[in-house]
Parts: C-alpha cells; structure tokens; sequence
C-alpha cells in the first residue's frame, strides 16, 4: 500500500506520516527531508540558491542514507528548500529516488506536497493536510523552542505564508491537493484526533 500526504509547511504531515508508516507497518518518507539537504548541501559549498545546475548536481548525489532530521528541520533551511524545489531540474533529479521507496514492498507512506499529483499519482490513499496559517506557526514555534531555535510567532508566521505562496503559485509540481485526495483540515485537532481521522480515511479507502 502507498500513502501518499501532502500538505503545506507545517501542516502536520510529517508526524502524521510517521504514525500512519509504524500503524501500518510501512516504510515512511519525509520528502522535504530531500529538498532541505539539496539546499543545505548548496548553502554548505557556498552555492548561491539561484544556480539551478548546481542545485540539481547537489540533488544528483543525494544520498538518501545520509539524511538527518535533526540538521534538516531549520527554519533557514526550509526557506532555502522552498526556493531549490521550484527548480525543474532538481525535481526531475528527485523524481526516479522517491518513485523506487514508494514501490519497495511492502510500501510506503510519502509526505510532502506532489506526492499524490507527481510522484505516486497511483497511490490507493491520498490525503491532503491544511491548517490555518496562525495554527500552524504556533505548533511550527513550538517544535522550534523544544530544539533551542530562538523564534518569533510573527516571523515564523510570515515565514509560513511566504513558503505557502512560493510552493502554490510555482509552476514545477506546484502544492495542489490532487483531484481524488481526502482532505484533512487539523485547525481544530490534536495529533491523536487527526491520527484517528486519517486511519478513517485509509480504512475506508482500502474496504472500498
Ligand atoms: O515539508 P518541508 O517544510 O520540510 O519542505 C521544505 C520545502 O521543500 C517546501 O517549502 C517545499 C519543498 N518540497 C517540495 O517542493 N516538494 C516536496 N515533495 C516536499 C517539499
């Protein structure tokens, strides 16, 4: 079985990802993950973010083995990502990586925002996750003080709505919830409920 999640920044789908995958049994990826080490790999060779060839060497040699989490989920990094992944070129170099996790058995949850649209238009469960902005900055501004980032509601939030407009209106696989994706609006949930809500989702998916 392939779920496949999308959803804008800080939606909540890379937690939800991560409990669908254990609940299932499935394997689980956080494609962002893959666009913050392409643009942390450029910002770490002094790259600047507008050379789209070498972003796309950069998305060339990704190693999917060597992501770490802890590294990836900054802030600037996630800016960065925003702005390499509207390159065409980057995402044509992600393309074949993700399509093979997806097809490994027994399969997998993918989150990210083309997951259902361009990566695994097949997949039997597709959810899109939205949240209102203000929510989503205050749980993004949570994760961060747990890590020591120093942040503020207003710039994170600014943040937020600068990503959503840039991952929206790009014209590579832009974040569009695909025509048969389940829509999941967390506004008012806690983890535990939009868990319950999307095990709903895959059940009904798999008994129709
Ligand atoms: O989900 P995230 O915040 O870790 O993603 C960081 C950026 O990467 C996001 O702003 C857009 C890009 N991205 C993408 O274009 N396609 C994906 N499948 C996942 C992320």
């Amino acid at each position: 079985m392939i779920i496949a999640i999308d959803g804008p920044a800080a939606s909540g789908k890379g937690t939800l990802g991560k409990r669908l995958a254990a609940h299932y049994g499935l394997r689980h990826l956080d494609t962002g993950l893959l666009y913050r080490a392409v643009a942390k790999a450029m910002l770490d060779a002094g790259a600047p973010l507008a050379d789209e060839a070498a972003a796309a060497a950069a998305a060339r040699a990704l190693d999917l083995s060597s992501l770490d989490e802890q590294t990836l989920k900054t802030e600037t990094l996630g800016e960065a990502a925003s702005i390499v992944s509207a390159y065409p070129a980057v995402r044509a170099a992600l393309l074949d990586l993700q399509r093979k996790f997806a097809a490994c058995p027994p399969g997998a949850v993918l989150d990210g925002r083309d997951i259902g649209t361009v990566i695994c238009p097949d997949a039997e469960v597709k959810i899109f996750v939205t949240a209102a902005p203000e929510v989503r900055a205050r749980r993004r501004l949570v994760e961060l003080r747990a890590r020591g980032e120093p942040a503020d509601e207003a710039s994170v939030l600014a943040d937020i709505r600068r990503r959503d407009e840039r991952d929206r209106t790009r014209a590579a696989a832009p974040l569009v919830p695909a025509a048969d994706a389940h829509l999941l609006d967390t506004t008012h949930l806690d983890i535990d409920a939009v868990f319950r809500a999307a095990v709903a989702i895959v059940e009904a998916a798999r008994g129709g």
